[in-house]
């Protein structure tokens, strides 16, 4: 009975997704039997750091594997992949590296294996790197609270990331009780605080500006409150403010927002630039707002193409289908051929919506009987992470 079960537990558990950087006697070897285990995605690999900073820092990844020929802490090296992902490095070496080990206690690496070891070693050292990851440090007290983060997007401009973005918070915070954050990171003409009526004080750009380590408490001075119970963190007031925003510093607040919130909300402007990728690289859920035109179509297949270069996970896509109702001639079955992904949530052109965006009041608290505004409760509904789970085993995401 308990081998059946461990085979089940096996087949059913995530792969752990790694990279391998680096290079070191043995790593090749190495590499060739992860690629073959069946509990291992092998994103990638490069012996230099700089040649593979995009999948590194979009690709979502629970592992850095990375060998080295150095026998002290090869700290540059370190350095450099910390510059694109805050993912858990497993240094690997060989030879004589005993001051390596010493030095690697105190350093910012998770294990240290000197090759050759036993694959399955090696794979227990990266499941056990990935999941600590996300525990607190010893001592800290309570486990932390690890927000979802769903990050709305589209390559296109004005196709509804906003409207959808502004009500499903509202509609996270209001109906479904969850401690939500709305982040605006479409940087330089971000508009979802007006969407909400709001004239905060304070942007991210004074959060990122401000001196000192950033923590929730911090970040909680930064925040501004909406009627409906969600926090905002709006875009900067000027657009040339929006460049001080940073990979670095996004990438610490999203780990800081996910210990305070439930939810986290990403709006974001139709480019992949520094910081989406950064938030891709936590992004759990990614909403890809697309129409019924061929040239948004478009864009988004193109879209699709460019998560796929950068390793960003098919599973955590979900189309959604704006203004689904629009008699344009054409229909969401030439929608799901054309991208070959199957639209996940559909919103209805309302005209609520409109009326709500020049009110500052979002429609889903505004006209909460319309259709549009049902449409996004459902939505908030299935973004739940058991209903999430149970879609996926329905294979809804899957390509058609
Ligand atoms: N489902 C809908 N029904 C009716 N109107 C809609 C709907 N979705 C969006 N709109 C209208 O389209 C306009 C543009 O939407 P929105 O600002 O959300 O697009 P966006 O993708 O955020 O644009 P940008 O790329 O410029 O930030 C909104 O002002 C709204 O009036
Ligand atoms: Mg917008």
């Amino acid at each position: 009975m308990s081998t059946r079960g461990e085979a089940t537990s096996v087949a059913t558990r995530e792969k752990a997704r790694i990279f391998v950087t680096g290079s070191c006697d043995g790593l090749d070897q190495l590499r060739d039997a992860l690629e073959r285990h069946a509990e291992i995605e092998l994103v990638g690999t490069s012996i230099g750091v700089a040649e593979s900073a995009a999948v590194l820092t979009g690709g979502h990844l629970e592992v850095i594997l990375h060998g080295t020929r150095s026998s002290t802490l090869p700290a540059d090296e370190i350095a450099s992949i910390r510059e694109h992902t805050r993912a858990p490095i497993i240094l690997l070496a060989s030879g004589e590296a005993s001051v390596l080990l010493e030095e690697a206690l105190d350093a910012d690496v998770s294990d240290v294996l000197l090759l050759p070891q036993m694959t399955e070693n090696v794979v227990f050292a990266v499941r056990k790197a990935g999941r600590s990851a996300f525990r607190p440090a010893p001592g800290t007290g309570a486990p932390t609270r690890r927000g979802r983060v769903v990050t709305v997007f589209s390559p296109k401009g004005g196709t509804g990331k906003t409207v959808t973005s502004t009500n499903l918070a509202a509609a996270f915070a209001k109906f479904e009780g969850k401690r939500t954050l709305l982040l605006d990171l479409d940087l330089q003409f971000g508009d979802a605080a007006i969407m909400l009526g709001l004239e905060p004080e304070k942007t991210i750009y004074d959060l990122v500006v401000a001196p000192g380590e950033l923590d929730s408490e911090k970040l909680a001075g930064y925040t501004t409150r909406h009627p409906s119970g969600l926090d905002i963190l709006p875009a900067p007031v000027r657009p040339e403010d929006a460049e001080l925003v940073t990979e670095t510093k996004l990438s610490r607040l999203l780990e800081v927002a996910r210990e305070s919130y439930d939810v986290i909300v990403v709006d974001t402007s139709p480019f992949f630039h520094g910081p989406m990728l950064a938030t891709l690289d936590r992004t759990d859920e990614l909403l890809l707002v697309c129409g019924l035109d061929v040239p948004t179509l478009k864009n988004v297949r193109l879209a699709l193409q460019t998560l796929e270069l950068l390793a960003f996970p098919q599973n955590r896509i979900r189309v959604v289908l704006n203004r689904a109702n629009s008699k344009v001639g054409m229909k969401r079955s030439e929608v799901e051929s054309a991208l070959e992904v199957k639209v996940r949530f559909e919103v209805p052109s309302d005209r609520a919506v409109p009326i709500a965006v020049n009110r500052g009041n979002p429609a889903v608290l505004a006209e909460s009987g319309a259709d549009f505004s049902k449409a996004i409760r459902d939505m908030a509904k299935g973004l739940q992470p058991a209903e999430v789970a149970k879609s996926q085993k329905r294979g809804m995401f899957r390509r058609s």
